[in-house]
């Protein structure tokens, strides 16, 4: 069986009732398919990638990745997907390297949407429309901002990917803002 979107959906929405976590999946889901359309991949493989790729987190946080594997492959989900979705705990929670260039950009990006998100949220816009490479840049060192998001983490993507940092940052923004309204990034009303 190939998954689709719909099928991705609706287990996050079993699964998952949290709005941060769902929001967290919006937001890696529209920065895969932004990458997979830079890198002329699977736009759909890929979005539906990210869109599951924490699956068992709300539920399952001290299984978190090998939760996963086990209800993707009770679903009958095809083992590459599986492998690229718990590749991204790699090192935390899974021993699966990311080797893909998706799994690669999934890695990076999982963190980097946490941080993009907390530097918008404050900014008095509460937009991500307005905000630069370089306000993300700023809270870099600044280890009590958005504490959860692992720089290292996200650095050693980026060296994964060979790819620049700003470069990174840059269109990870711009994959978000394909979804700012659903992930609550599009300014105050
Ligand atoms: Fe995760
Ligand atoms: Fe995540």
């Amino acid at each position: 069986m190939i998954p689709t979107r719909k099928n991705a959906l609706s287990l996050l929405m079993q699964y998952n009732k949290g709005e941060s976590h769902i929001k967290h999946a919006l937001s890696v889901e529209a920065v895969m398919r932004h990458f997979a359309s830079i890198n002329n991949e699977d736009i759909e493989k890929w979005g539906i990638i990210g869109l599951i790729h924490d699956l068992d987190y709300e539920q399952y946080p001290e299984q978190h990745c090998s939760m996963t594997r086990k209800i993707l492959e009770d679903e009958k989900w095809p083992e590459d997907y599986i492998r690229s979705i718990v590749s991204h705990g790699w090192g935390i929670c899974s021993d699966t390297e990311p080797v893909h260039i998706m799994e690669k950009v999934l890695y990076t990006i999982d963190e980097l949407t946490g941080l993009v998100t907390a530097s918008v949220l404050v900014r008095p816009s509460k937009s991500i429309f307005d905000l630069e490479v370089r306000s993300v840049r700023k809270k870099w060192n600044l280890k009590n901002f958005a504490a959860g998001a692992n720089r290292e983490v996200i650095e050693k993507g980026a060296i994964m990917m060979g790819q620049d940092l700003n470069f990174i940052i840059e269109e990870t923004i711009i994959g978000m803002k394909t979804v700012a309204e659903n992930i609550g990034l599009a300014g105050e009303k």
